[in-house]
């Protein structure tokens, strides 16, 4: 009974089985009704069973029970399988839906096909599982603004998501490259903010282009049914619009918003190069104005709690030569330029509370001090995080040093794009969320994590597939599981249950990197300086972004 993400407590698994078949019955009590559509739809298409309504003593129970919400939360749950029947007890519609996914692994990898094979028998162990999340924060960020990711691949990964457990989507919708979501008010966004004309191949060092457009956006309607499709799967989906840096493709559209009295801000097209762009937000009435329009429209399309404003890597050069900008700090009685940054932040973090939503950020946020309701993605490795955590704000952890899928797998100079440092699946399910400076009361401020998938070099869903996975299951367990500390963790075990989970991953159609070593080719000698699977360690003459 191969699981991942490990359950917290397995008993009493014998050689008997409880068996699927044409006349199983599902059983759905109130507040199921999400699990049952999937159940029915998802289980359904893989054994071409009907799962008809009925209580019968054939059929998987499902049901909802506050005893179980006491002991072991909303998103816990009790499955207890025997012969004769399948009782799966959520903690709430949360809890339930994860119990449905371990249902589905326990079926067998074809429990993952969308049509039946011939000749197939669906089994269940007779066993009991309890389980619940360690972590109510565990997500995917999907990088769509560098390369776009269709609306079909958005909904594929959030089956994904959904398949180990994870439960938010953190959608990266802007950046330098790109903006990815139709905005009414400001329709040049999309019109000429969605397409470049061509693409650095690789590196932003190197010297080739891929001289073809490339572009797409989500329409509202697309949005929506993005957004809805993540609930029915107790994902929510926390939007990114990235500010005040990062924003080279909103300026193209509309050159008011950038700093125009030090550069020409009309001619500046869609960035099709890698790295930072210069071009930053101008701190003016114009642009706060714009911007609120903006998160307007956001608001109305996402339900979260929480909305991302980016604020990384805000490069200051044009606010130093601007005399706009200067003119602002002056105004204000700011400092610097960095804290003109805190102060275009801490104005959608009172946007944002005014209208009962919560800010999150980059731990950049940090540098300026922050409201109090407000969060910080810690992806600067944990010392954002572990801050933020004392000065009592919520923190998701992302340190790119051990969970930045975008970095290679193996230390190979030729692993399909050599970008970053080597953060290999061991690394990754050693990550901890809480770092071991943090006290019980700190570690509280700890939500979770999310792992993080910037697309410069990931062209295509295929190339998602490569960096994300296995590593996202490994993640997974890392969340969801109460591990040992790292150093202690049976990894061991691990791969040994990943061999069922790559039978699942095959069904599903995922075009993960093969195994956890070098590829076949790269089963030489490593060179000096490129030590696979070494935490961390950097790789000769390798940038730590492309
Ligand atoms: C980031 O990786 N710039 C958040």
């Amino acid at each position: 009974m191969d699981l991942i993400p490990a359950p917290s407590h397995v008993s009493g698994h014998g050689d008997d089985f409880f068996v699927l078949g044409p006349e199983t019955r599902l059983a759905a009590g109130e507040g199921t009704e999400l699990t049952e559509r999937w159940l029915r739809s998802t289980l359904g298409a893989a054994t071409g069973f009907p799962l008809a309504p009925g209580s019968v003593d054939n059929a998987i129970w499902l049901s909802v029970d506050p005893a179980v919400t006491e002991e072991l939360g909303e998103e816990g749950y009790r499955l207890t399988i025997l012969r004769e029947t399948v009782d799966l007890v959520g903690g709430g519609p949360a809890g339930l839906f994860w119990g449905a996914q371990t249902l589905r692994q326990l079926l067998g990898p074809d429990a993952y096909r969308r049509a039946p094979l011939p000749g197939r028998e669906w089994r269940l162990p007779v066993t009991r599982i309890e389980d619940s999340p360690r972590f109510a924060w565990r997500g995917l960020m999907l990088d769509v603004a560098r390369h776009f990711m269709p609306k079909d691949g958005v909904l594929r990964y959030l089956d994904l998501l959904a398949a180990h457990k994870l439960n938010v989507f953190h959608f990266h919708l802007t950046d330098d490259q790109g903006w990815r979501i139709e905005i009414k008010r400001h329709p040049r966004l999309t019109e000429i903010g969605s397409w470049r004309a061509r693409t650095k191949i690789g590196h932003r060092a190197s010297p080739l282009w891929e001289e073809k457009p490339h572009g797409g956006y989500y329409t509202q309607d697309d949005i929506r049914e993005i957004v809805a499709y993540a609930a029915e799967r107790h994902i929510t989906v926390v939007p990114e619009i990235d500010i005040p840096g990062h924003s080279q493709a909103a300026i193209a559209a509309y050159p008011e918003l950038g700093n125009s009295d030090v550069i020409d801000t009309a001619s500046l097209s869609v960035w099709d190069t890698w790295g930072i762009s210069a071009n930053v937000l101008a701190p003016t009435d114009t642009t706060l104005r714009f911007y609120e329009g903006v998160f307007e429209e956001v608001l109305d399309l996402f339900p979260s709690t929480f909305v991302h404003v980016g604020g990384d890597e805000c490069l200051k050069g044009q606010w130093k030569r601007s005399p706009v900008a200067q003119a602002r700090i002056k105004e204000l009685g700011l400092a610097d330029e960095e804290d003109l940054q805190s102060w275009f932040i801490r104005h959608f973090d009172n946007w944002l509370a005014a209208r009962g939503r919560r800010l999150i950020g980059w731990d950049e946020i940090l540098e300026g001090g922050l409201a109090p309701g407000a969060a910080v993605s810690s992806w600067r490795g944990y010392q954002g995080g572990i801050t933020a955590a004392r000065a009592g704000h919520d923190v998701v952890m992302c340190p790119e040093q051990q969970v930045y899928l975008d970095h290679r797998q193996h230390g190979g100079d030729d692993e399909p794009m050599p970008i970053g440092y080597v953060r290999t699946l061991e690394d990754v399910y050693r990550f901890d969320p809480v770092p071991p400076q943090l006290g019980p009361d700190e570690a509280r401020h700890v939500l979770g994590a999310q792992a993080n998938v910037w697309t410069e070099v990931m062209e295509n869903h295929a190339r998602v597939d490569y960096q994300t996975f296995p590593r996202l299951a490994a993640f997974a367990e890392a969340v969801w599981s109460r591990l040992p500390a790292p150093a202690e963790r049976d990894f061991a075990d691990f791969e040994r249950r990943m061999t069922d989970h790559y039978r699942r991953l095959d069904a599903l159609g995922v075009g993960y990197r093969p195994a956890t070593g070098p590829l076949p080719w790269q089963r030489r000698p490593v060179p000096e300086g490129m030590a696979p699977g070494s935490l961390g360690r950097p790789i000769e003459g390798a940038p730590p972004n492309v």
